[in-house]
């Protein structure tokens, strides 16, 4: 499923609308180019998790938690190309926490097999393509509210 954002703005709603709708536990990678948007997108999405802290990246501290309506677990594995995955970070994925994992192809070998994977493309300055892809029912219906 496709959708495209001409700005920041709605990047952040339709991120917002996103999380909104999470439940307990999902899973979500977000893959794209430097500067794609897959921050900016989270922060739309910790909106509708109702998280009031701001969220920045976390690509230098690799992982940043906040607290809302459910905790969010934001991974940046970008850093960790090569590297041994810290074990703790399964047990965050696979707990009543939402992750949202930036370059999760860094730590493929650990992600669940049921997540929403989203990739971001850059179109043009502020134009944006979203590509959904729901593995597993829940995700699926997941994603149908976005339609
Ligand atoms: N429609 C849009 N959606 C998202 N970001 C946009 C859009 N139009 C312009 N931008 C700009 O693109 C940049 C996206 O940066 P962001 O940090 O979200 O990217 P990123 O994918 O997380 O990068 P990194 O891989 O470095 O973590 C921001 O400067 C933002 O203002
Ligand atoms: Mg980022």
């Amino acid at each position: 499923m496709e959708i495209i954002c001409d700005s920041v703005e709605q990047t952040m709603e339709l991120g917002k609308k996103l999380g909104e709708n999470l439940t307990r536990g999902m899973v979500l990678t977000l893959n794209g180019d430097l500067g794609a948007g897959k921050t900016t997108f989270t922060k739309g999405i910790a909106k509708g998790l109702g998280i009031e802290k701001v969220v920045s990246s976390p690509t230098f501290t690799i992982l940043k938690q906040y607290q809302g309506r459910l905790n969010l677990n934001h991974f940046d594995a970008y850093r960790l190309e090569g590297q041994d995955i810290d074990l703790g970070f399964e047990d965050l994925i696979y707990s009543d926490d939402v992750s949202i994992i930036e370059w999760s192809g860094f730590i493929e070998e650990i992600l669940p097999e049921q997540r929403l994977d989203i990739a971001i493309e850059y179109l043009g300055d502020n134009s944006r393509r979203f590509n959904f892809n729901p593995r597993g029912q829940k995700y699926l219906e997941l994603v149908e509210v976005l339609i």
